[in-house]
């Protein structure tokens, strides 16, 4: 579990302004399950996954990773337990050839070739890059290179994974190549922390933790966020595909977008109004 206990955060040299980025973070992430971290630009969400795996540390307040605290002397049990994944897989990249990229993390713990090539082949069929492991990165779609990204933080087998904005910058097959990459950990049972400005992906969380200028202001079911209508104007969050207006709009017991479509196409239901949800 990863435990905040009133967190307050201040980059150096805004404290004078007394210009808080979190005030009092006081939450939970249980292990195991999906997690989605909202809010507008700048309302605090990377910084509190920076937290996490201790990039900064707490300038009041303490965060814990099953029960280790995060402070610098713990840097390397931290790294091991909580793997990050940014926006874009450019700055994460290092390597000439994708198959040296996931076993560079490796190498440097010492272990054996066999053991290492075995893991390395089965982390690259994971995230279905094994017929690419012989390439350079520089020649691979967005979707690939930010699955060789997360192929790099797996191999070390961290419990809590956090993904910051890893689709935004990727198009519809990126995206969904990357989703189905979190969704696949997700059953392996991993934590999953995914931050995200999109409808359809927020959705796959077990909750959706919204932040909203540096303080959480609410912890919902996917469902319950979609028919905050108050919550998601305050926000700012208003996009939301027609495919779930209309499973909100008729009380379909399902987020699932195919299941959802597939009612849409069974039952001939008056469409007007969905839009104006
Ligand atoms: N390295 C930094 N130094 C100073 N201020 C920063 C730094 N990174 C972010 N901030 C500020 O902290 C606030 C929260 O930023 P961030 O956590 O990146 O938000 P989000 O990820 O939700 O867009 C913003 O006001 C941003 O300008
Ligand atoms: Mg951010």
């Amino acid at each position: 579990m990863i435990e905040f206990h009133k967190v307050c955060f201040t980059y150096p040299g805004c404290e004078k302004n007394h210009n808080r980025v979190l005030h009092n973070i006081d939450i939970r992430f249980e292990k195991g399950k999906f997690y989605s971290l909202i809010g507008s630009n700048g309302s605090g969400k990377s910084t509190l996954a920076r937290l996490i795996n201790g990039l900064i540390h707490p300038f009041e307040g303490k965060i814990y990773i099953d029960g280790l605290e995060v402070l610098p002397q713990n840097f390397i049990e931290i790294r091991q337990k909580v793997g990050y994944i940014f926006q874009n897989p450019e700055n994460q990249i290092v390597s000439t050839i994708v198959e040296n990229e996931v076993a560079f993390a490796l190498e440097n713990l010492g272990i054996p070739y066999d053991e290492m090539h075995r893991k390395v082949t089965e982390i690259l069929e994971f995230v279905e890059l094994n017929d690419m492991r012989k390439r350079p990165p520089h020649n691979l779609s967005g979707g690939q290179k930010q699955r060789l990204a997360i192929a790099s933080v797996v191999v070390m087998e961290p419990d809590y994974i956090i993904f910051d904005e890893p689709t935004s910058m990727l198009d519809y097959n990126g995206r969904r190549e990357v989703i189905n990459s979190i969704k696949k950990l997700h059953k392996a049972g991993k934590t999953i922390i995914l931050i995200s400005h999109d409808a359809e992906e927020i959705v796959l969380a077990d909750e959706i933790i919204i932040l909203h200028e540096g303080e959480i202001v609410a912890k919902k079911r996917p469902i319950d966020f979609l028919k905050d209508v108050d919550l998601r104007n305050n926000i700012n969050f208003q996009q939301i595909p027609d495919h779930l207006k209309f499973a909100i709009k008729y009380n379909i017991n399902t987020l699932n977008k195919e299941e959802i479509i597939d009612i849409m196409q069974k039952n001939i239901l008056p469409t007007t109004g969905i839009l104006t949800l």
